[in-house]
């Protein structure tokens, strides 16, 4: 009778025990699956093209969508000569409030985790037009980190001016790359974030 008892105790402790260990398995894999199916956005803005070769690799890097930032009023030669004091990039980039006008929307912000933000240096920043980008959405709870191109100067104050206009999303201070960064090193970088 007493060996009865010690064997069924024995068999339910066998049993709990298999039940903790598969639900903590289970509890393991769900967390590996969320982690690794975060939905990721890489929007860009490029006068030139630049930018765009490295969106497109960071992209393809990444397994992300991709979204070119249309300004209304596409910039001409002119409205890029930085020489100039009174072309159109000039006086926007003179104006910390210009917000010059996007053409096209993302069609659904609200699914994506982690959203890439690109962009070529102006004066030492992030153009106007991603500060337009920056207040278009809501991205609360979403990591945004921008990447940039630029004749050699860093992302200067970029990071912390996106942080500012979306107060909700958490915006890192980025990385600006060379033209030929490859897709390999894109992807090494991104997966600080995916
Ligand atoms: C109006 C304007 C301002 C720029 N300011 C800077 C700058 O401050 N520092 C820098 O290194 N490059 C600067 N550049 C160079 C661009 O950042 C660089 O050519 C970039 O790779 C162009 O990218 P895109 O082809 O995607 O437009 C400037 C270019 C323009 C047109």
């Amino acid at each position: 009778m007493n060996l009865k008892i010690f064997i069924s105790v024995l068999i339910v402790v066998f049993v709990g025990t298999i039940f903790l260990l598969r639900s903590n398995d289970n509890g393991g894999n769900v967390m590996a699956e969320t982690t690794g199916n975060k939905k990721v956005l890489v929007a860009y803005f490029s006068a030139s093209g630049v930018t765009a070769g490295v969106a497109d690799r960071l992209a393809k890097a990444t397994g992300a969508d991709l979204f070119e930032i249309k300004p209304e009023k596409p910039y001409t030669s002119a409205d890029l000569d930085w020489t100039n004091k009174r072309s159109r990039s000039s006086v926007e980039m003179d104006d910390m409030s210009s917000r010059p006008a996007i053409a096209n929307k993302v069609a659904d912000m609200s699914k994506y985790d982690i959203v890439f933000v690109g962009f070529p240096i102006w004066w030492y920043r992030e153009p106007s037009i991603i500060d337009t980008f920056m207040e278009s959405y809501d991205f609360s709870g979403k990591q945004v980190v921008p990447f940039a191109t630029s004749g050699g100067s860093g992302m200067g104050k970029s990071g912390s001016i996106m942080q500012k206009l979306a107060p909700k999303a958490k915006v890192d201070d980025g990385k600006r790359f060379s033209s030929g960064v490859s897709e390999a090193d894109l992807k090494k970088w991104a997966s600080n974030w995916l």
